[in-house]
Formats: C-alpha cells, sequence, structure tokens
C-alpha cells in the first residue's frame, strides 16, 4: 500500500455533516457572503484568539491583501528564502519588492542576524513563515528588532494552523496572519485562505477587496479597486467542519511527530528538527536533515520508486534560485549559503492524520535499511 506525503482528512461523521449543510446552501440560493462564511469566520477568530477574521480564496490574497492595505508599493519586504514563492508574489502583487533573507539552521526559519543585514532605508516590513507548522524559537527577536526599527511584522501561517508559542496560536504573533486551506494543509476547504487579525480598519479592507472593493455591503458605489476573492458558502462549510477537527488534528500529527523522533533516534544519519517546549509545532510536515554522504535525493527516489512511500522537501530550490525569481531580481546561487546547504538535505516524511503508527514504523525501517545499504557500498 502507497503510503502518501499528504492526505486531506474527513470522517464519515464530517461527511455527513458537510454534505447536509452543502444541500441546505444550495435549496436557499445563498452562495456568497452568507452566515456559513460568518459562522466560519467567528469560528476562526474564536480558535486563533484574534478579533477579526475574513475568509478569502487563497493564502496569497490574504498575503496581498494584507500587504495592500500596509502599503508597500515600492518598498522592500523581507521574507525568508524558505518558503514558496506565493508568499514572495504576494508582495510582487501588493507592488512591493521581495527581499529575501536566509535562515537559521536549527529551526529552518528566518535567521535574525540576515533579518537584520536585508533591512535598507526601504524596507516597510518582514513577513514570518511558520515552516512546516514550526513557529521560530526567535519570535521574539524578530518581533523585537520590527518594533525597534517600526516595521511592520506579518505572519504567513499557512502551514502552521494550531501552531502554539507560549500558548498563543499562530496568526495571533503579530500585526495579521494569512492561513491557506490548500488540499494539503493541516486542515482545508478544498481551497481558501484566511487573515486574522486584531486591526478593525484592515478587517473592514479586506472585506471591501474581497468582493470588488465594495462599500457598505453594496456594490453600486465602488472606492476602491477590489477583485472576487471571496470564500463561497460551500467551502466555507467544508472549513469550519475541518475547523471543528482541528484540535485533535493537530494532537495526532504531534502524537505522530513523537513517534517518528522516537524510532529515528537509532537511525544512524538522520536528524529530527529539535522543538523547544514553549512550542506546539501543527506538523503540517516533518522535516528531517539527512547527513552526508547519503544523498536526501537517492533517498526520496529508494522510497518512492521502490517502497511506494510518498516523500518531499520544503523548500528546495528555495525562492531566491527559483529561475523566474533570478531572472527578475538577479539573486544567484551564494547570496543565502546556510539555506542552500541545509535545505539540499532536508527531506519530508509523510505527515497526515490517517498515516498509522505502523505506517510510521514502515517508512522507518525504510529508511534505516536504505541508508544501512548505501553505507555498506560506500565501505565497499
Ligand atoms: C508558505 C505558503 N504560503 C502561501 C501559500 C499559498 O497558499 P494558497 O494556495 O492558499 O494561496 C502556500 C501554499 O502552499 C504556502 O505553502
Amino acid at each position: 500500500m502507497r503510503i502518501k506525503g499528504a492526505h486531506p482528512a474527513f470522517s464519515e461523521g464530517e461527511i455527513a455533516s458537510i454534505t447536509g449543510e452543502i444541500a441546505e446552501v444550495l435549496r436557499s440560493g445563498r452562495l456568497i457572503l452568507g452566515s456559513r462564511t460568518e459562522r466560519f469566520e467567528a469560528a476562526f477568530a474564536e480558535y486563533v484568539g484574534t478579533r477579526h477574521a475574513i475568509a478569502v480564496n487563497s493564502a496569497t490574497t490574504a498575503l496581498q491583501i494584507t500587504l495592500q492595505y500596509l502599503d508597500v508599493r515600492d518598498r522592500e519586504v523581507v521574507l525568508p528564502t524558505n518558503t514558496f514563492l506565493a508568499t514572495a508574489n504576494a508582495v510582487l502583487y501588493a507592488g512591493g519588492r521581495p527581499v529575501f533573507g536566509d535562515i537559521e539552521p536549527q529551526s529552518l526559519a528566518l535567521c535574525p542576524d540576515s533579518l537584520i543585514r536585508n533591512i535598507t532605508p526601504r524596507t516597510k516590513g518582514v513577513i514570518l513563515v511558520h515552516l512546516a507548522g514550526f513557529i521560530s524559537p526567535h519570535l521574539e527577536d524578530i518581533q523585537q528588532i520590527c518594533r525597534d526599527r517600526r516595521l511592520f511584522l506579518i505572519e504567513d501561517a499557512s502551514h502552521a494552523h494550531g501552531a502554539l508559542y507560549k500558548g498563543s496560536k499562530a496568526g495571533s504573533l503579530s500585526f495579521a496572519g494569512c492561513f491557506s486551506f490548500y488540499p494539503t494543509k493541516v486542515m482545508t476547504a478544498a481551497l481558501g485562505g484566511m487573515i486574522t487579525t486584531n486591526d478593525a480598519a484592515l478587517d473592514r479592507y479586506a472585506r471591501s477587496l474581497r468582493h470588488h472593493g465594495q462599500t457598505d455591503r453594496t456594490l453600486d458605489v465602488l472606492t476602491r479597486f477590489g477583485n472576487d476573492w471571496l470564500l463561497d458558502e460551500v467551502r466555507s462549510v467544508i472549513g469550519y467542519h475541518q475547523l471543528r477537527g482541528l484540535e485533535n488534528a493537530v494532537l495526532r500529527r504531534n502524537a505522530l511527530a513523537r513517534r517518528y523522533t522516537e524510532r529515528l533516534k537509532d537511525v544512524k544519519g538522520i536528524q529530527v528538527f529539535e522543538v523547544a517546549p514553549h512550542i506546539r509545532h501543527a506538523y503540517y510536515k516533518f522535516p528531517v536533515s539527512v547527513d552526508p554522504p547519503i544523498s536526501r535525493d537517492h533517498l526520496m527516489r529508494r522510497l518512492n520508486e521502490e517502497h511506494d512511500v510518498e516523500t518531499g522537501v520544503l523548500y528546495d530550490p528555495p525562492c531566491h534560485l527559483q529561475p523566474i525569481v533570478m531572472e527578475t531580481f538577479g539573486t544567484k546561487p551564494g547570496d543565502c549559503p546556510v539555506s542552500e546547504s541545509i535545505l539540499r538535505r532536508e527531506l519530508c516524511l509523510p505527515m497526515h492524520v490517517s498515516l498509522t503508527e505502523e505506517d510510521v514504523d514502515r517508512v522507518v525501517g525504510i529508511l534505516s535499511a536504505e541508508i544501512d545499504l548505501r553505507m555498506d557500498m560506500a565501505v565497499a
């Protein structure tokens, strides 16, 4: 049986509730901006611990709207190179210039020193990405750096639904959090996104922009250039029910991660990333580091082709080495040396709530056998 790298999970009870409510939505004729979206937003804000939550059609949109509100036009925004390019794209779409900071090897998150080195008179703010569901242990340093220099700080929490830092949820640790409900994520709405914030003016702005720049709930008089960026009622139903199961999903992911960590202790050549006790990982992914001389790419190929185990990488190549970025901004190898050396060794093992303890043991057993085989060949 193939072990998938990621897989959205819906219990039979959840499917029955979702399909029943979708039927009601369809019968009602109210397909957008109705009670299901309002209910999802209220529940999401309560879960994250912010005053507002605004549902939109994707995390990219959530980031773009927030960055437009913060007015990054012709200004620089620093973000880690170790993220999905959508984070940088949102800066571009909002009229700003993404600047790629290097990472810190223990957490794979934005390195505070690299952040400082990348700040210029043109810098307007910083996007912190909770990579793989992990909140940077340097969060408070980064918050301080931003406060001292009057830069905004926002979170790309696309991987981090339910992650905690000293008891506070991802999405409540900065001016605004931006979440994704893409199918592979910790929770899904099929597709979709959410902005979380305590700022009432951003709330009003986002509600206007996501619906063609509407004012006072009408499309007759438009005061802003907006777009059709709504999360419809059908997807709001899916998102709401996934949110109800989120806490259990995060606990399950943490239990699987503990099992991986325990079992991997005896596997030479694989390092697990440590998590400080004041941080709860959401374990969107379970990244490990593969020590030389074992090749990460070789291991991935063997796992996939010989053993039917899907794995992934976060993110290789990193943003500054993506062809379109190099072509557009002139970034090049050597710009972010830590990312370049660490990320080519990083491997994400399967992680989703339908994974069983036996699956974890099988993956670890295969890894261990493959590494032994490689080491024997290297010695021979
Ligand atoms: C870190 C990160 N930011 C942003 C996005 C974009 O999310 P969406 O597809 O909801 O726009 C993703 C998507 O995978 C992501 O991984």
